[in-house]
């Protein structure tokens, strides 16, 4: 049995350690062998037999378990010594910071539309179910809730599921006529290649007296906004659904990646969804009491728009903080 104390503390790395572990206390260790012999022991001697090598077996365990510690804080310290990093050392290489892809793209539109005199206002990230879904004429049970799932507090009290409900505060504590954009997060129960539970959007709104703001006008700048973000591409209204605005619209512009020939992003269709868009539901009126008035609105996801202007393939790759990736975008 000797030779297996020295063994254990001539052992000289965790690893070589537990090897001899295995030989000793193994299923096919010496414990186990020396433990089968006992059954050609004579009767009388088995008892003292089992003492002794239950003896043996606890100091051996012992032993063990001290080198191991012994090595272990050798070898936590080589490592250590090996990783060290001289930081007084002259560094030849440093990259320079820049803004993330979605903050850069979000600063573009906020840009376009400042010179448009829109003001830029950012309401609250914890809404009330009123101001998020009721006074946007999406009434509890109405199915279109079901697309914006969320993550709810108690009293009613949600994270935002988009920033339209700027749009109403903003209402409720101005008067007409309104400007107004709403750059910010917004958080959905979604998650895949081009859903993540949090991202950005921005809101749009545009109100003055009855008869004064029209569809034309609704055209007119998104379309100019969409040439100025993307270049000279096609921009067609597709009719849609949106419970605050009626009518209501998509918008789409030509496939930035093939020129609307057709592939795989734009699903051979040519054309890729960019934002929604519409004429204020009076509902929406009425809910903060404005009287005599029309307006449009509209509302668009950054991270799309940085997808498609970066050609960024998984919208998740844009959160994960991977230094390799953000430094493309210098
Ligand atoms: N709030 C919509 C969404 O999150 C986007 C939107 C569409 C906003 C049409 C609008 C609009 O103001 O008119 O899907």
């Amino acid at each position: 049995m000797k030779e297996w104390y020295d063994k254990i503390n001539e052992a000289s790395s965790v690893n070589a350690l537990e090897e001899i572990r295995v030989a000793i206390f193994g299923k096919k260790g010496v414990l186990a062998a020396e433990f089968a012999k006992m059954k050609d022991v004579p009767n009388e001697q088995k008892g003292q037999f089992a003492k002794e090598l239950n003896k043996h077996k606890s100091a051996l365990m012992n032993e063990f378990t001290a080198r191991k510690i012994v090595l272990q804080t050798q070898e936590l310290q080589e490592a250590m010594k090996a990783e060290a990093l001289d930081v007084s050392m002259f560094s030849t290489k440093s990259s320079a910071g820049a803004l993330h892809p979605v903050m850069e793209t979000m600063d573009r539109i906020v840009e376009y539309f400042s010179s448009m005199n829109f003001a830029v206002k950012t309401g609250q990230i914890v809404e009330d179910d009123f101001h998020n879904f009721e006074a946007l004429n999406l009434p509890k049970y109405h199915p279109a809730r079901d697309m914006q799932d969320t993550f709810y507090f108690k009293d009613e009290m949600l994270l935002r599921t988009h920033t339209s409900p700027v749009q109403i505060r903003t209402m409720m504590n101005t008067q007409p006529p309104i400007r107004m954009i709403a750059p910010g997060a917004v958080f959905r129960r979604d998650y895949d290649l081009t859903h993540t539970p949090m991202f950005h959007q921005i809101e749009g709104l545009l109100v003055d007296e009855e008869g004064k703001v029209s569809f034309a006008n609704l055209k007119f700048i998104l379309e100019d906004f969409l040439k100025y973000m993307f270049g000279d591409v096609a921009v067609r209204f597709r009719p849609s659904f949106f419970p605050f605005t009626e009518p209501s619209a998509e918008v789409d512009i030509s496939c930035v990646f093939c020129e609307g020939k057709g592939c795989r992003v734009c699903s051979h269709t040519g054309w890729l969804e960019v934002l929604g868009c519409g004429i204020v539901d009076p509902n929406v009126f009425e809910a903060v009491e404005y009287k005599n008035v029309s307006g449009y609105a509209f509302g668009l996801g950054v991270e799309r728009f940085a997808m498609l202007i970066h050609q960024i393939g998984d919208l998740r790759s844009l959160f994960e903080g991977d230094i390799k990736l953000l430094e493309q975008f210098q």
